[in-house]
């Protein structure tokens, strides 16, 4: 049985709830955290249940001042060992910038930026002074171009991937055991894809659409055996090699052009 600890943040649908299935079959204890804390307490008793595992609820909004210190207080004090730390929350806002809330923005840094930036901060120095971790953060395609109408969203997907690169770099140098990746997914089949809340909503079609579960699956397999940058699924891997070739402000101009048509 493996007595080793996961923390996912966005843990109550989507992506993340992937995520906490796979890591309970594999047999991880499970620090369950997004702010529906009903929903998070149904999923903790189903994965429990189901795998023996121990699973710790944390109902935590992450855009409130200190979120990311609190929530690590809050696993300490429980005596709780993180070894591997998913920073899956992520919001996304569509739409012209001039016209989307301003408030929604900043909140949208927050969250995708500012605190996966000081999660990884706090538990990469705890996982280095016990010489052992993984660290999984979320980024996305997004993060390989600028894409008009999702600007601000994707500058934050791309300073989670450079930011992860450059930290991979390090911590290998450092030998301090500690291992962490950028998952980049594409287009994926969750609510994000479809969310009022989100400003607009883009019309995709479901063959361009991966699974949560698929991208989950490649995310944590590419971050146990030490892959840096994990890119899943074949038609995103060569959307990744297009964006090597093609300017950036030609890809900007397809991608605006796509949006305007697809954005409702
Ligand atoms: N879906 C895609 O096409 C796609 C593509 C590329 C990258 N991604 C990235 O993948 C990650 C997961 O996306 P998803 O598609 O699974 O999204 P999702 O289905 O919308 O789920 C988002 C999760 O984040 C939690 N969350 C949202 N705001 C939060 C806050 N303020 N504090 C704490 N938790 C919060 C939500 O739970 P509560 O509502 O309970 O708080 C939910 O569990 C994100 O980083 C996203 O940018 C997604």
């Amino acid at each position: 049985m493996n007595s080793q600890t996961a923390l996912v943040t966005g843990a109550s649908e989507g992506i993340g709830l992937e995520f906490c299935k796979i890591l309970a079959g594999r047999g991880y204890n499970l620090i369950l955290v997004a702010r529906r804390e009903r929903k998070l307490n149904e999923i903790a008793l189903e994965l429990s249940q189901s795998h023996g595992i121990q699973c710790t609820v944390v109902a935590a909004d992450l855009s409130l001042p200190q979120a990311a210190q609190l929530l690590f207080k809050n696993t300490k004090d429980q005596g709780l060992h993180v070894d591997f730390l998913i920073n899956n929350a992520g919001l996304l806002h569509n739409g012209p910038f001039c016209e989307l809330s301003l408030a929604e923005q900043e909140t949208m840094i927050t969250v995708n930026v500012q605190v996966l930036t000081s999660l990884t901060h706090l538990f990469a120095n705890d996982m280095a002074t016990r010489n052992t971790g993984h660290i999984l953060n979320v980024a996305s395609l997004a993060a390989w171009t600028p894409i008009p109408y999702q600007n601000v969203y994707a500058a934050t997907k791309a300073y989670v991937l450079a930011f992860t690169q450059a930290l991979a770099d390090e911590m290998n140098a450092e030998g301090n055991g500690v291992v962490i990746s950028a998952l980049c997914p594409g287009y994926t089949a969750t609510k994000m894809m479809d969310n009022p809340d989100q400003g607009a909503t883009l019309r995709i079609s479901p063959k361009m659409m991966m699974s949560p579960k698929d991208v989950a699956k490649q995310g944590i397999t590419g971050c146990l055996s030490g892959k840096n940058t994990i890119v899943p699924g074949i038609s995103n891997k060569i959307s990744t090699a297009v964006t090597h070739l093609v300017p950036k402000m030609t890809l900007a101009k397809i991608l605006g052009r796509f949006y305007r048509k697809n954005m409702y």
